[in-house]
């Protein structure tokens, strides 16, 4: 019989609704020694928090989170707010003796980033941030082809995330829904949201950045700001587009955009080898792109793989070979993988402090685009 992880969630937007079904999911595919318990979700409004708890099967309901905190009954701290509250929740949850499970990006910045680590470390809690695609199977099989040197030397890597739904001049920044466009709020724009994403796998798959040079774009300069009624200007970006140097030698390009008409989440990376190749894309996540150029020339060509069988990595776990799982699952085997690690006292990655450098390569991205120079990340390579 498995042990109780009882669990405090904090926000209960999009990453609410994905993570309260991983953690309903994860005991019914994976063997654990400890199920997650739904023991409360923390929310401002009560009404619209009972009403959640009611859906997902969350036995209580805090409004201030500090109070959840406080619980002795609470284990776990799910960090699933806008970036702005990340820091001072991680930092009092640490205090309180929590594990914390932390949204992506760990922070505003590094050194709220910096500062984070410390209280978890010092107050030697588990801690892991949801950057959920390592654990989407493609992904996974990925980096398992890469460590295993199929590739070889790796000269390029090459990642995009493009969306389209702030374009309009009408839309408002800041609140519900629209944070995003808040940089008090988010931090940043695209840099922090979906770069983050590209930099956590290129820097797992590919090893550290050491340099970068970049430019951001804020098309639109003014919006309506939805906690102040004012017209106020965009802090920011909208687009952003950057080079770097890994600390193996490869190159690599970076660019993403709420400015592409006609994409929603496209997100795909690319990874040339000296001896084969590799592309995935988010929107049709459950296959992997493979070159070899070892391959008999007569037959040599991109391989379509498709990551369904039991060999392939989470999958002996699903349905049959030939029937594949979504995004969704991607939150289900963090949730496995993050059990699995406090079971066996092994943290699951990424952890605050691994985090920690996406943050420092995103802020050197920033400084960059801001002083039109190649910037050093300070980052481990
Ligand atoms: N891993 C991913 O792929 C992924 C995807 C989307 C968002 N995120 C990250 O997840 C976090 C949340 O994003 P989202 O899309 O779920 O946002 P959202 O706007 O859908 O939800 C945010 C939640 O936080 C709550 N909240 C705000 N202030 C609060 C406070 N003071 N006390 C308690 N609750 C408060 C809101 O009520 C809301 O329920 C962000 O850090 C975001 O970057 C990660």
């Amino acid at each position: 019989m498995a042990k109780p992880l009882n669990i405090g969630m904090i926000g209960y937007g999009f990453m609410g609704r994905a993570h309260s079904n991983a953690y309903c999911t994860v005991g019914n595919f994976f063997e654990l020694e400890y199920q997650p318990v739904l023991k409360a979700v923390c929310a401002r409004d009560e009404g619209r928090a009972k009403a959640f708890a009611d859906n997902w099967g969350y036995e209580s309901v805090e409004t201030d989170w500090r109070t959840l905190i406080e619980r002795d009954d609470i284990d776990a701290i799910d960090i699933c707010t806008p970036n702005n509250l990340h820091k001072e929740i991680a930092v009092a949850a640490a205090a309180a003796g929590k594990m914390i499970l932390c949204e992506k990006p760990l922070s505003m910045n590094a050194d709220e980033g910096e500062e984070m680590c410390r209280a978890v470390e010092s107050a030697g809690v588990a801690n892991m941030v949801w950057y959920n695609y390592r654990r989407v199977p493609a992904v996974t099989l990925a980096k398992n082809l890469i460590d295993e040197g199929r590739l070889g030397k790796i000269f390029h890597y090459r990642a995009v995330f493009l969306q389209d739904w702030t374009i309009s001049t009408d839309l408002a920044q800041g609140g519900e829904g629209l944070w995003r466009l808040d940089v008090d709020a988010a931090g940043s724009g695209v840099t922090g949201d979906l770069l983050a994403h590209c930099i956590d796998t290129a820097l797992w798959l590919n090893g550290g950045i050491s340099q970068v040079s970049a430019m951001t774009e804020t098309f639109i300069k003014e919006r309506m700001h939805n906690l102040t009624g004012k017209v106020e200007k965009v802090g920011i970006d909208d687009a952003c587009a950057f080079l770097a140097r890994f600390g193996n030698g490869s190159l690599a390009t970076f660019e993403s955009t709420r400015y592409a008409r006609g994409h929603k989440a496209l997100y795909t990376f690319e990874i040339n080898g000296e001896n084969a190749s590799i592309s995935w894309d988010l929107h049709d996540l459950h296959r992997l792109q493979y070159f070899d150029h070892g391959d008999d020339s007569i037959v040599r060509g991109w391989r379509s793989v498709h990551v369904t069988d039991g060999d392939m990595p989470y999958m002996d776990k699903w349905w049959v070979p030939g029937l594949q799982i979504g995004y969704e699952h991607s939150f289900v085997h963090q949730v496995a993988d993050f059990i699995e690690g406090i079971t066996k006292g092994e943290p699951a990655r990424p952890t605050f402090r691994d985090a920690l450098e996406t943050q420092k390569v995103c802020d050197a991205v920033l400084d960059s685009a801001r002083t039109g120079q190649w910037t050093d990340t300070g980052a481990a390579i």
